[in-house]
């Protein structure tokens, strides 16, 4: 009889063969890692948030390193709807045969409502994930996320336009992430998907200046990790539809950490950056720590805390 650990997860009605996901925004459309390892261990791929019309993104230099961190300002670069659908999409599903979640955002409900017509029904994706935490963009981005209300109608905008299940992915930039959790819920939300980056600010001591062309950049990688664990247990306890946790997630243990904190799946984030093998070494360590700490399923552990 097979006694490994059950690393299986039902995401909003999608069976995960294990919780492990890269994030937007650090995995392009797949093809960059395809050369790694094969794609299809992953528990789910999500892509590059996706605008209606391409984006060049902020000015360089836009990528700086910090301890225990990095800090971005690309400003949603990506290459519009219609490429993603006619190439990115169909160029993924050669390399990769699992589950995508597809993140799209906009400047506006009725973009997100677009967006949101146009991909569903679109062959391996299984849920969107809705951008509202941006700290990069002058229009929407992490301004939606901030305030319950628009982020509730920007959720109804899309679940109108939408067969799939709707992740709604929150900004950390906020006093009360439980209101802004119960706004998406009302709204229909599926599940939410926390934490985004926090804007932050790092200043080059010589030219006097922020180190990015922006002024502020979003921080993540392991500098953020207590923060998101405090952020997905208080949006659990407020909200009955799945949490994906996201945020400093390097190892397997950091995964049990997010599921004891109330995940029901994970995103690796900036890790990917620093080493393009963090998701398979997760997925292959995760049922041996499973069974070191006597774990037996992630459903046995999830929200303990
Ligand atoms: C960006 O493109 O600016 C990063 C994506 C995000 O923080 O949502």
């Amino acid at each position: 009889m097979d006694m490994r650990p059950d690393m299986k997860v039902d995401l909003a009605g999608t069976e995960l063969h294990n919780p492990v996901m890269p994030a937007s925004g650090t995995f392009g459309y797949g093809q960059e890692y395809k050369d790694y390892f094969d794609l299809s261990i992953l528990g789910a791929l999500v892509t590059k948030s996706v605008t209606w019309e391409p984006r060049y993104g902020n000015p360089l230099p836009r990528i700086a390193e910090c301890s225990q961190g990095m800090m971005n300002s690309i400003g949603l670069q990506n290459p519009g709807i219609e490429h993603y659908l006619e190439e990115d999409l169909p160029m993924l599903r050669e390399i990769y045969y699992g589950p995508v979640i597809s993140n799209i955002s906009g400047s506006s409900p009725e973009e997100y409502g677009r967006l949101a017509r146009a991909i569903d029904g679109q062959e391996q994706v299984v849920a969107l994930e809705v951008n509202i935490s941006c700290p990069n963009v002058k229009d929407g981005g992490a301004a939606f996320g901030a305030d319950p209300e628009i982020s509730r109608r920007i959720t109804e905008e899309v679940k109108k336009n939408t067969s799939l299940p709707v992740f709604m992915k929150l900004t950390p930039n906020v006093t009360d992430i439980a209101s802004i959790a119960r706004a998406c819920e009302e709204g229909g939300a599926d599940g939410i998907s926390l934490i985004n980056n926090f804007k932050a600010l790092k200043i080059d001591l010589k030219a006097r200046k922020p180190v990015t062309a922006m002024k502020y950049a979003g921080l993540s990688g392991p500098a953020i990790k207590p923060i998101a664990l405090r952020m997905v247990n208080e949006a659990f306890h407020a909200v009955d539809i799945p949490v994906i946790g996201i945020g400093g997630i390097s190892n397997a243990d950091d995964v049990l950490e997010m599921i004891m904190a109330g995940a029901t799946a994970v995103q690796v984030g900036s890790a990917n950056l620093v080493d393009p093998w963090t998701c398979p070494d997760i997925i292959k360590e995760l049922p041996k720590r499973m069974e070191e700490l006597g774990i037996e399923s992630l459903d046995e552990i999830r929200g303990v805390i």
